[in-house]
């Protein structure tokens, strides 16, 4: 049966009537209208709706809209903007990530999450934390050089 549920997503507090088992993804993509997470396996196997829940990278694929209420949620549009990217968004554009862009979504949410929590960390350690995501476009070593440059910007 459809509840009411209260959404704090990149600062700002929406409310979504859903399904308690509806995954987080729908509601922000569908209802929300935000769609930098994106629908890759739907089984949290390759990390494309990958958003924050107070701090960590969660699979918003498979986390309920019911877990996610009550927490703060940010997106990929909440991390940075055209004026103001986050280091990360800049050092994509630096290295030219991206080919189709289909996964950058969830590389750049779980990178800046472990950025935030490790500084100075070296190639194995920015390898390890990247592990569970997937790119078709096989863009893994500029995605490598990309995290890099951004944690050296952020010291
Ligand atoms: S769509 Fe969520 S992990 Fe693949
Ligand atoms: S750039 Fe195409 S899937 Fe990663």
């Amino acid at each position: 049966m459809s509840r009411q549920f209260s959404l704090n997503v990149n600062g700002a507090v929406h409310t979504v009537d859903a399904d308690p088992d509806m995954p987080l993804l729908y509601a922000l993509r569908d209802d929300l209208g935000l769609n930098n997470p994106h629908f890759g396996c739907g089984l949290a196997q390759c990390g494309a709706c990958t958003v924050h829940l107070d701090g960590a990278p969660i699979r918003s694929c498979t986390t309920t809209i019911a877990d996610a209420a009550g927490g703060k949620i940010v997106t990929l549009a909440g991390l940075g903007t055209p004026d103001h990217p986050h280091p990360l968004q800049k050092a994509y554009i630096d290295e030219q990530v991206p080919q189709c862009g289909y996964c950058i979504n969830g590389w750049i949410m779980t990178a800046a999450a472990f950025l935030n929590e490790k500084k100075k960390p070296t190639k194995a350690e920015i390898k390890d934390a990247l592990s569970g995501l997937k790119c078709r476009c096989g863009t893994h070593m500029a995605i490598l050089r990309a995290v890099e440059r951004a944690a050296a910007m952020l010291g």
